[in-house]
């Protein structure tokens, strides 16, 4: 039986760490689906044809470290607004999200449209500013060249994007559970969200 768990919610919320740590503890599997979005958005930049990135898309196009810029997450969530782009990255999802015996998988419409009947939903959120400041430590944490007021204006950005485009906007399905960790370290983000599904496995 496979045992779906959709986590959706706005950048740099904490969906990452959150679904990877929760996929290990209860050895699901993990699909990061933001990644998908993020290398057509990198196959855009180096001069590609949106949607036929998408469709020609293979998993090895995911390992890559260069998919975390911020110009490659802006690139991402406009080709995200594209409905060719994303009907073309549909069953891959799907057909992940019915692997095994459970899988994680975290981004936007997870729960609202790739899987409506996902045993569990949890909606991350958190403070424009919390995130912001997050995604100002991991990016700077790794090197890059980064502002905090360019942090800032590029998580705004997105968030209108992804909130306001007609295909499959980031909003919380209607039964969906939500999880604010503004005021939550890692430790207790993830062992609420294990609270959560543990719930839904009895
Ligand atoms: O890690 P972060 O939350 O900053 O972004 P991400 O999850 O890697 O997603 C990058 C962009 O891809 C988002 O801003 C969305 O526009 C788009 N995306 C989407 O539309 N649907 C998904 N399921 C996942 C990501």
């Amino acid at each position: 039986m496979s045992f779906t768990v959709a986590i959706d919610g706005p950048a740099a919320a904490g969906k990452g760490t959150i679904s990877k740590a929760v996929a290990a503890h209860f050895g699901f599997a993990h699909l990061d689906t933001g990644l998908l979005y993020r290398a057509v958005g990198a196959k855009v930049l180096a001069g590609g044809d949106p949607v036929s990135v998408a469709r020609a898309l293979d998993p090895s196009d995911l390992e890559n470290d260069a998919l975390r810029t911020p110009a490659v997450a802006q690139a991402a969530s406009e080709v995200a607004a594209i409905g060719d782009v994303r009907a073309a990255l549909v069953d891959f999802q799907r057909s992940f999200a019915r692997k095994g015996d459970g899988a994680v998988l975290d981004g936007r419409d997870i729960g609202t449209v790739i899987c409506p009947d996902a045993e569990v939903k949890i909606f991350v959120t958190a403070s424009a500013e919390c995130r912001a400041e997050r995604r100002f430590a991991e990016l700077s944490g790794k090197g890059m060249e980064v502002t905090l007021e360019q942090v800032i204006a590029d998580v705004k950005a997105r968030d209108h994007r992804d909130q306001n485009r007609a295909e499959a906007p980031l909003v919380p399905a209607q039964d969906a559970v939500m999880l604010d960790t503004s005021d939550l370290d890692i430790a207790q983000a993830v062992a609420r969200a294990v609270e959560i599904i543990a719930a839904k496995r009895r």
